[in-house]
Order: structure tokens, then sequence, then C-alpha cells
């Protein structure tokens, strides 16, 4: 079998709490849990007004606490050094590294005038890290989630998101979009969440048909958004933007691009060319999803990945290879549509598909990608999970 399994969540928080109890020598009194996410369609447009339509995971990080009668914070995890944050001074970014998200989200409870009693707290989490698949988004928002259970208070849930991007954005230094976070705050089982980012307004949509299955399959291309090609990225269409002298891009045409592109000189016209053209792909596949059209998702999710890859210059060798394997299998094969998801630069690609041949094509985009790069991808399936709660 090819696909990996998900771990369930009452396993997940029982590592937790055993990795609790062995650290700290305490018994877990409050779990917090909280999904990554795939994105179907809607890339890189988060940050431009757009619209996105992505999931949460079956696949999450949970936190087991307990308060521990300190001034203090301590956070640890298998996957890196313990955190110790004191909890009774404006928090800063600090080391270990891992742990700002962390911070960043106990500062947004302190900027709120919510007093953090001590705790002590383990993470563990089975989102790939680096997979472009919002690990930190679902650490941000586990933590935030913890956090309401440990100062009773109940955050709304757009402003916990929002509370979890600001994090994301001073502590972690990247200047991400929304997306991720509402995801993961506002995730559903079998539900999509579309995400109207000029207004922050989600819709969740059905997405329950038995015979179709999104594939994600991670590249292991290491993705990192804190070297400068994510905020560089974000740059080109804020300046973009201002060449075309609109408010926002959804009032920006294909026309109007086209009619600029001079003036708004490269790369920042292809930049232009993928937000708009991404924006209208991601409306039609609403549409077309809607409409019970699935078949129409399929172009659409082409048209998305060559923009990715040829105008706004975010996906790589290894992406473009992953998507390859998929349209190579084709429609014939059970394939409807394959691109890659999240910010690129490595990491995932998403392949929607008939469940009947899901564990097929999952063999065949193994091997092909172990045969084509010499590295082992991680390939999984995934249904429209639930978003951050407590356990
Ligand atoms: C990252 C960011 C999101 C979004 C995607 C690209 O995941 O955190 O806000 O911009 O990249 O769609």
């Amino acid at each position: 079998m090819t696909l990996i399994p998900a771990i369930p969540l009452a396993d997940l928080a029982a590592a937790a709490a055993a990795g609790l109890h062995a650290a700290f020598g305490r018994e877990a009194t409050l779990t917090a849990t909280a999904p990554g996410r795939v994105n179907l369609i809607g890339e890189h447009i988060d940050y431009c007004d757009g619209f996105v339509m992505p999931f949460a995971l079956d696949r999450a990080v949970v936190i087991a606490a307990a308060a521990n009668g300190s001034q203090e914070a301590r956070i640890g995890s298998a996957a890196g050094d313990t955190a110790t944050i004191p909890l009774d001074q404006p928090i800063e970014p600090g080391q270990p590294k891992w742990a700002n998200y962390v911070r960043g989200v106990i500062r947004g409870f302190q900027d709120r005038g919510l007093t953090i009693p001590g705790f002590d707290a383990w993470v563990v989490s089975s989102v790939p890290i680096g997979a472009g698949l919002s690990s930190s988004a679902a650490l941000e928002c586990a933590t935030a989630t913890l956090l309401e259970g440990l100062t009773t208070t109940s955050l709304a849930t757009r402003d916990k998101a929002l509370l979890c991007q600001q994090a994301e954005h001073t502590f972690a230094g990247v200047p991400c979009g929304i997306m991720d976070q509402f995801a993961s705050a506002f995730g559903q089982a079998d539900r999509l969440v579309l995400i109207d980012c000029r207004t922050g307004e989600p819709t969740l949509v059905p997405f329950t048909d038995p015979g179709l299955t999104v594939l994600v399959a991670n590249t292991n291309v290491h993705h990192e958004l804190t070297d400068g090609g994510y905020a560089a990225r974000r740059k080109n269409t804020e300046d973009g933007l201002a060449i075309l002298g609109k408010p926002s891009w959804r009032d920006v045409t294909m026309a109007d691009v086209e009619a600029a592109w001079d003036r708004l000189g490269g790369p920042v016209n292809r930049r232009a060319r993928h937000v708009v053209g991404e924006i209208a792909r991601t409306v039609a596949a609403a549409r077309a999803l809607e409409a019970g059209d699935i078949e129409a998702l399929g172009p659409l999710m082409a048209a998305s990945h060559d923009s990715l890859r040829a105008d706004f210059e975010v996906s790589c060798p290894e992406l473009d290879t992953m998507v390859e394997i998929a349209r190579s299998i084709g429609r014939s094969g059970g394939v409807i549509g394959a691109r890659m998801t999240g910010g690129g630069f490595g990491g995932s690609t998403v392949t929607l598909c008939d469940s009947g041949r899901a564990e097929a094509i999952a063999a065949r985009l193994h091997a092909d990608y172990l045969a084509a790069t010499g590295i082992t991808p991680e390939i999984f399936a995934s249904r429209p999970s639930a978003g951050a709660r407590l356990v």
C-alpha cells in the first residue's frame, strides 16, 4: 500500500499526553488540536483579495497541557528543544525557533489583555513539516485553542485565525495571507473552505462524493517560505496593483493587465496575469462544484499549475515532475486534475481523482517520481476534516 494512513486523533492525543508526562511529570488536563490544510485551487491570491478553496486535512497538530503553577510556559516536542517562555512580560521571538509560532500566539493573547497561567505542554504532529501543508498554521491554531482553554475565553473563529496569521507575520517573518489559518480554524468534515479574501468571509462548500479522492503528494523537496521568495512575490503583486492604480485585484481585468503590460514590466506583468487568471479560475471552480460539474476542475487545476510555474515562478522541477506524472496518467487512468498546492518552492501537489483508482494512481506517482528524481515521495489521501478544537 502506497498511501500513508492518517494517525487517529486518539493516538496522537495519547502520544501528546505521554510526552507531557515523560518530560514534565504531569497528567494532561487540556488537549487541543488543529489540522494542516491542502488547497484545491486559488494559489498565491489570498494576499491579493482573491478567492481560495482549501480544506482542513485529517493530519493535525495535537498539544497536551497542564497548569504548572508558575509564571512560565514550558513547551516540548520530539521535533526540537524544549522552549521556556516567561509569561509575566511581553514576549519576543527567540530560541528554539520552532517555538516562535507558539510565542507569537501567546503574544496575541497578551495583546488582547488576557493573562495566561503558567503551563507545561507537549506537541505532537502528523502534518508533514515544510511540505506546503501548513504545519505552522496548525501549530498556531492548536496553540490558540489551547490558550482559549487555559484562559477560559472563547475567541470568535475569525479573530482566532487573524491572531494566528499575525503570529506568523511578526514571530516567523512570513507575510502570509489568511488561507492557512482560516482553513485550520474553520475547517469542517466534508466541507471545502471557500474564502473570499477581500471580505474575509469563509463559505463551507459540501465535498461529500465518496467517488472522489484528493491525493496529496509531498515531493520531499524542502519548502522554506522565510527565505524571501514568498515575500518577493507578495511585493510584486503590491507593486503591480499600485502601477495599475486600482484599489483591489478584484477590480482588475485581464484587459487592464494587457493594456498595462509594458508599464508593469517584467516580472510584475506576469505576476499580474497569474493573479487575475487565478481569481477567475477559482471562481469558476467554485461554480463548477456547485453545479456538480467535477470534470471542469481538471483544466482549471492544470491552468493554475502552469500559471504558477511560468508566470508566478513558485514551482520547481520536482513539483512539475509530480504534476506531469499525474497528467500522463490522465482522465482514462482516473485523474481529474493535478497541481502544486501551497506556497511552492518545493512542497506538495494535489491530485483530484476517482476513488476506485486512487491507490493505483498513488503507486504510479510514487514509482515514477522516485525513478525520475531519486527522491522518495510521501503520498496520502485526505477527506476534508474538522478544524481547531479542544479534544
Ligand atoms: C502559504 C501562505 C498562504 C498562501 C499560500 C499560497 O501557504 O501561508 O497565505 O499565500 O502560501 O497560496
